[in-house]
């Protein structure tokens, strides 16, 4: 492709892209996964190397993929494909376009499951039927829902259903409509609840635990949960942010926008954990309890508060509207790809990918319940979904990011689409080129245990 083509979708306005690529950014990931990882992992001394990944790591890669989707014009595989042939590259190397378009699809299929039991906590919290009960009744309620493949399919359906209804109507109707008042609306509850914990929880504990380092408690497991929690958490190598990038109208800062996207997404992270931890500490809970942390410890802290029910449905309508915002983009590279390639309406393409994606949603969700026994070495599909995708994916799809935008494409194509001042792109390019490679490289060699072999 020598001549810029002109694609059918851009952003209408200079938010567009912002709060869709920040509403991508800030889900599941920054309120459920953040805080329970970090619990697992001990503390202040794994955000502190989930930081540095975000920097070293997330930033120039995130600089790297937007650029590719606007100088590409296209979903993950035909960007990589265009801009291979505009640098004399061999096309093969689209099939890292292909891995990250499959890896989006796959997290969201595991993705509706966790953001269906948001939508249950909201409806039950908001009904009431979360009130008066005690801890293990509690502790009983979300594994009754899990065990009952109706309910828990019923609300991974709900989600499947309004996330490919919004995506479905577009990219400037569905996706920049919807996200244009979900996004704020999910910061003003956020800044809510952090004053509630400020005012009702254990604020310095939650404070300590969080950034407080003890490098003692870091593992190589840790090292690469927070290099994969870097590229989930920020929607890089899923095609996620590549797509919205090739909606983005040219004349666009990358730099000021990959940052504002960045920040925003550790500071809800970090918000997220302020305002959960000095709730779980004021009421004498655990914080490493894994997953379970903000469906079965938060609402029996919920229970114990002053004006605890309200709270708790401020607390699970923002988790549900951040995963919803972060749902549409997962599926947008596969829906975008069909709508490309298979000459589909952006309609009949969303049917395609969405019942594609329940299926394996629904199969996903049975491990929770019927298909309790089915585990392939040791790990459910449920488990397994998570673990290929943000262990193995991301990191190879993210080491490949680098690759194209370091060494394969022509460095002048880069520079001219990421629009840098001189001095920016050495530094970018220095990045991209040895801090980036190293650490991903290091940190997969270490937990794979080759450095111990
Ligand atoms: N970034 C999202 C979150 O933190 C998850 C996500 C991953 C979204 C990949 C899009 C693509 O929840
Ligand atoms: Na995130």
């Amino acid at each position: 492709m020598t001549a810029r083509q002109q694609p059918k979708n851009l952003w209408i306005s200079r938010w567009g892209f912002i709060l869709a690529a920040t509403g991508s950014a800030v889900g599941l990931g920054n309120i459920w996964k953040f805080p329970y990882i970090t619990g697992e992992y001990g503390g202040g001394a794994f955000v502190l190397v989930y930081l540095a990944c975000i920097l070293a790591v997330g930033v120039p890669v995130m600089m790297a993929e937007i650029a590719f989707g606007r100088r590409g014009r296209g979903s993950p595989i035909d960007a990589i494909t265009n801009l291979a042939r505009e640098s004399g590259a061999n096309p093969l190397w689209r099939i890292f376009g292909w891995i990250a378009m499959l890896a989006g699809f796959m997290i969201l299929s595991f993705y509706v499951v966790v953001a269906g039991w948001s939508f249950s906590y909201l409806w039950k919290m908001a009904s009431g039927s979360l009130s008066g009960q005690s801890v293990a009744e509690l502790g009983g309620i979300f594994e009754a829902g899990n065990a009952n493949p109706w309910a828990l399919g019923g609300w991974a359906t709900l989600v499947t259903a309004v996330t490919m209804l919004i995506v479905g109507r577009g990219v400037q109707e569905g996706v920049e409509k919807s996200v244009r008042w979900m996004m704020p609306g999910m910061v003003i509850m956020l800044l809510i609840m952090i004053g509630y914990a400020l005012t009702s929880g254990n604020f310095s504990a939650g404070f300590h635990f969080l950034f407080d380092f003890d490098v003692t408690k870091l593992t190589s497991e840790g090292l690469l949960a927070a290099l994969g929690h870097a590229f989930f958490t920020l929607s890089l190598a899923s095609g996620a942010i590549l797509t919205y990038g090739s909606y983005l109208p040219a004349g666009t800062s990358i730099a000021r926008t990959t940052f504002t996207v960045a920040i925003a997404d550790t500071l809800v992270a970090l918000m997220a954990g302020l305002a959960i931890f000095p709730i779980i500490f004021a009421n004498g809970m655990d914080p490493s309890s894994g997953p379970g942390l903000i469906f079965m410890s938060l609402p029996v802290a919920f229970n114990q508060m002053p004006f605890g029910q309200l709270f708790g449905v401020l607390f699970f309508a923002m988790l549900s509207i951040a995963a919803l915002t972060s749902a549409i983009s997962m599926i947008e590279a596969t829906v975008a790809w069909l709508t490309e390639n298979r000459s589909m309406s952006r309609v009949k393409a969303s049917w395609i990918a969405g019942v594609a994606l329940w299926l394996v949603a629904m199969f996903a969700m049975l491990s929770f319940n019927l298909g309790a026994e089915w585990k392939f070495a040791g790990k459910h599909f449920f488990d397994w979904l998570d673990y290929l995708t943000s262990r193995w994916m991301m990191p190879i799809g993210g080491i490949a990011m680098v690759v194209l935008a370091g060494f394969v494409f022509k460095s002048s194509m880069m520079r001219d689409e990421l629009g840098l001042s001189a001095g920016g792109y050495r530094l970018w390019l220095f990045m991209i080129r040895y801090v980036s490679p190293v650490c991903i490289v290091a940190i997969f060699v270490d937990a794979l245990g080759l450095a111990h072999l």
